[in-house]
C-alpha cells in the first residue's frame, strides 16, 4: 500500500474498510467527540482521480490544522469514503455519509458523473455541501439550491476561457480529443461556443470512455487531420499517459497541445520533457506573486512535501467559505438559512486570487494561461478576468 493510500486509510479508520471500498456491509456509526463537527468527504483514493482526490484531502486538512483542528470553536472530525470515481457507487456512498454517518457537512468529489448523483441527495436532504472540483454544470445550474457550493470551475466556463485564451493565440482549427462523459462533453461545448464565436472551427470531436488510456487510434486520427491545434480534457494518470503518447507519436513538433489545466496540473513531473510547450488555461498557475498563495505554497511544501495544485487550493478554499458560514453562526451548522446566506456572500483573498460566488454559488474568478516547462505550468498571462458561467442563479 503507497503511503498516500495508508494515509486515507487512517483518516478514514472510523468508516471502516467495506464502506471504504464502497461494499455494502452494514454500516457502524463510530463514536464522534462530543461537539465535534462532522465534516463527511467522498472523493476518489483509488483510480485514475486518486491523485487529486489526494490533493484536495490534503488541502482541506491543511486549512484546519493551521486553525488548531478547529473551526469557528467546534472540532473537526473528518470522515471519507472512496468514491472510485464511479458513478454508480455515488447513491449509496451519499447516503453513508448522509444518513449513516449523519455528518453535519458534505464535500465531494472529483468525478463530474459522481458529484451530480451526491448533489441530488444533497439538496433533499439539506445538508451543507461544498464540491471542492467536479465542474458538472447542473450542480450550479438545474440542481442549483440554497445548500451547495463549488470552489472550482464549471465545465462550461473553463471550456470557454480556454477557448478564448486560443482565439487569443491565433489559433483558427482545432480538433478536441477528451473523455466522453459530462466533464469533458461539457468542456468540449463551452470551449465551441467561445472558439467559434471568436471565428474558429472544431473539425473534429474525438471522445473515449472514461477512464481508457489507448489513446493510439486517437492520435492516428489527428496526424492524419493534421489540426493547428488539439483541445483536450483529461487529468490525472490518463492526462500524464495522453500527454507521453501525444509526443511519443511525433505530434508536438507540429499540432499544438492545449487544454483545461487539469492537462497538467499534478502530472509536471510525471510527464517531464514531453510535457514542454503544452499550453493550458485554469483558474490557478505557478507563479502568483499574492501574499495568500506565498504562505499556501510554503505551508503545502511544509506539511506534504509536494508542492500544491489546483486541486488542493479548491479543497483549502472549501474549508475557507464553510469557516466563513460557519463564524456568521457561532458554529451552529442547524442555523442552516444563515449560514448558507453567509457562505453565498464569501469574499476573500485565496491562492488563486480573489473569490468570491456567482449568484449560482460557481465562483466567479480569473483564468491564467499558462505553458508547461521544465517541470512547471509557467504563468504567461490573464486569459479571462472575472469570468463567470452561464448558471444564472438558484431558484429553489
Ligand atoms: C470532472 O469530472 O468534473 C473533472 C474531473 C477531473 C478534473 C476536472 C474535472
Amino acid at each position: 500500500m503507497s503511503s498516500s493510500r495508508r494515509e486515507f486509510f487512517t483518516m478514514a479508520g472510523a468508516v471502516g474498510l467495506s464502506g471504504l471500498l464502497g461494499g455494502v456491509a452494514p454500516f457502524v456509526r463510530p463514536a464522534s467527540a462530543a461537539g465535534s463537527l462532522k465534516i463527511g468527504l467522498l472523493l476518489p483514493a483509488s483510480g485514475t482521480y486518486a491523485p487529486l482526490g489526494e490533493a484536495i484531502r490534503r488541502g482541506a486538512e491543511l486549512y484546519v490544522k493551521e486553525r488548531g483542528g478547529a473551526l469557528a470553536g467546534r472540532a473537526v472530525e473528518f470522515t471519507a469514503l472512496d468514491d472510485e470515481s464511479a458513478p454508480p457507487k455515488a447513491a449509496e456512498l451519499t447516503n453513508k455519509l448522509v444518513y449513516g454517518e449523519k455528518v453535519d457537512v458534505l464535500v465531494g468529489t472529483v468525478h463530474s458523473g459522481v458529484a451530480a448523483a451526491m448533489v441530488k441527495i444533497a439538496r433533499e436532504a439539506g445538508v451543507t455541501t461544498l464540491d471542492p472540483n467536479a465542474g458538472a454544470d447542473a450542480i450550479t445550474g438545474g440542481l442549483c439550491a440554497p445548500n451547495i457550493f463549488r470552489t472550482s470551475f464549471s465545465n462550461g466556463q473553463i471550456g470557454e476561457a480556454t477557448g478564448k485564451a486560443m482565439i487569443a493565440a491565433g489559433i483558427k482549427e482545432a480538433v478536441s480529443c477528451t473523455w466522453r462523459y459530462a466533464a469533458g462533453d461539457e468542456m468540449v461545448a463551452g470551449f465551441e461556443k467561445a472558439f467559434e464565436a471568436g471565428g474558429g472551427k472544431v473539425v473534429k470531436k474525438i471522445a473515449l470512455p472514461f477512464p481508457d488510456v489507448e489513446f493510439q487510434s486517437a492520435l492516428a486520427e489527428i496526424a492524419s487531420l493534421k489540426p493547428q491545434a488539439v483541445y483536450s480534457f483529461f487529468a490525472g494518470g490518463g492526462a500524464a499517459k495522453f500527454i507521453k503518447d501525444f509526443s511519443a507519436a511525433g505530434l508536438s513538433g507540429s499540432v499544438q497541445l492545449w487544454g483545461p489545466g487539469f492537462l497538467t496540473d499534478g502530472v509536471e513531473a510525471a510527464v517531464g520533457a514531453a510535457g514542454d510547450g503544452v499550453k493550458t488555461v485554469l483558474h490557478y498557475a505557478e507563479g502568483l506573486t499574492n501574499p495568500e498563495d506565498a504562505a499556501f505554497r510554503k505551508a503545502f511544501e511544509a506539511a506534504y512535501g509536494v508542492a500544491p495544485d489546483v486541486y488542493a487550493v479548491q479543497g483549502y478554499d472549501a474549508m475557507h467559505v464553510l469557516d466563513i458560514g460557519l463564524t456568521a453562526v457561532g458554529g451552529d451548522v442547524a442555523k442552516k438559512d444563515a449560514m448558507h446566506a453567509a457562505m453565498a456572500k464569501a469574499k476573500f483573498a485565496s491562492p488563486r486570487g480573489p473569490f468570491e460566488f456567482s449568484a449560482n454559488r460557481n465562483p466567479k474568478q480569473t483564468f491564467y494561461l499558462r505553458e508547461l516547462k521544465g517541470g512547471k505550468n509557467h504563468l504567461l498571462g490573464v486569459a479571462a478576468e472575472g469570468l463567470a458561467d452561464a448558471g444564472k442563479g438558484c431558484k429553489a
